[in-house]
C-alpha cells in the first residue's frame, strides 16, 4: 500500500523518526498541562477554616514525632462505610494549612480526621496514658510520659513564622503573641480575648491534663480536640459548578 510505502520512510529513518516522536510527545504534552494553568483553584472554599493556634500547632508537632500517622490516618473518603462510621467526607480545604498533610492510608486504629469533640479532655488524657485501661483490646502504645513532659513555647513562633513561608497566612500579630497565645489557650481562667480575637471563638481554652503548667500532653489533646470541627457542615454544601 501507498500509504505504508512512505511510512517506510520514517521506519528506515532515525532522525526523522526521532524528530517525529518527540513532536507526538509535545502535542501530547501541551495537551495534558496547559489547561492546569488555567484553573483558579483546586481546592474549594469553605467557612470556617483558620490556621492553629500555637498551642494545636505544638501538638500536631508532637503528633508528628511520635508517629501517630504510623497507626492513623485523617482522611474521611466519600465512601458510605467511612462516612457512616467518621461523618462527612473530608474537603481538601480542611487540610489546606497542614504541612506536612497527615491524610494516610494505615489505619492500624480509626481515622482521626474528626475525632475533635468526639470524646471529654479527661478521655484522651486517660486513654493516651494508657489505653488498655479503656479500650482493652487496643494495640496503641501508652504516652503518659507527655503528661509528664513540660512544654515550652519558646520556639513556637518561629514555627508559624516557617509555615507563613510555605503559605498559612499567620499575621505578624499572631507571631507575636504566639507565646501568650500558647499559655492562655491552656489557662481557661486568663483573660482569652486577645487569643479568641485571633483565631475565632469558636477556639477551645480548657486545662487539657488538668495539671498546672503547659505539657506535652496539653498540647497534643488541643490538636486532637480541634481536628475537623472548623468546617460546619450543616450549613456547608459543595460547589456543584466545579
Ligand atoms: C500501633 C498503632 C497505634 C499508634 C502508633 C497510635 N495509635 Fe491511636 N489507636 C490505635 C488503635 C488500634 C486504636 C483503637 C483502640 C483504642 O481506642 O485504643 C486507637 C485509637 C485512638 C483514638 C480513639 C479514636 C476513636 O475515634 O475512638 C485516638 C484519639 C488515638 N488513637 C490517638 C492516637 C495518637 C494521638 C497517637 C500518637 C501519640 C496514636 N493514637 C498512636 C493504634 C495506634
Amino acid at each position: 500500500m501507498a500509504f505504508l510505502d512512505k511510512h517506510k520512510i520514517i521506519e528506515k529513518n532515525a532522525s526523522i523518526l526521532l524528530v517525529l516522536s518527540l513532536l507526538v510527545v509535545l502535542i501530547g504534552g501541551l495537551v495534558q498541562i496547559v489547561p492546569l494553568f488555567y484553573l483558579q483553584n483546586t481546592i474549594e472554599t469553605v467557612q470556617g477554616m483558620r490556621p492553629y493556634t500555637p498551642l494545636e500547632l505544638a501538638g500536631r508537632n508532637i503528633y508528628i514525632r511520635e508517629g501517630c500517622y504510623v497507626c492513623h490516618s485523617q482522611m474521611i473518603r466519600p465512601m458510605r462505610d467511612e462516612v457512616e462510621r467518621y461523618g462527612h467526607y473530608s474537603l481538601a480545604a480542611e487540610s489546606m494549612y497542614d504541612h506536612p498533610f497527615q491524610w494516610g492510608s494505615k489505619r492500624t486504629g480509626p481515622d482521626l480526621a474528626r475525632v475533635g469533640g468526639k470524646y471529654s479532655n479527661a478521655w484522651h488524657v486517660d486513654h493516651l496514658s494508657n489505653p488498655e485501661a479503656i479500650v482493652p483490646e487496643s494495640v496503641m502504645p501508652k504516652y503518659a510520659y507527655l503528661a509528664a513532659t513540660p512544654l515550652s513555647p519558646e520556639y513556637i513562633g518561629d514555627v508559624m513564622a516557617t509555615h507563613r513561608m510555605v503559605g498559612v497566612p499567620y499575621t505578624d500579630d499572631e507571631i507575636a503573641n504566639a507565646k501568650a497565645d500558647f499559655v492562655t489557650q491552656d489557662t481557661p481562667d486568663a483573660d482569652a480575648s486577645g487569643l479568641l480575637g485571633r483565631y475565632g471563638a469558636k477556639v477551645t481554652v480548657a486545662d487539657f491534663d488538668g495539671k498546672p503548667g503547659v505539657s506535652e500532653m496539653d498540647a497534643l489533646v488541643a490538636y486532637l480536640q480541634m481536628l475537623g470541627t472548623l468546617v460546619d457542615f450543616s450549613t456547608f454544601t459543595p460547589d456543584a459548578s466545579r
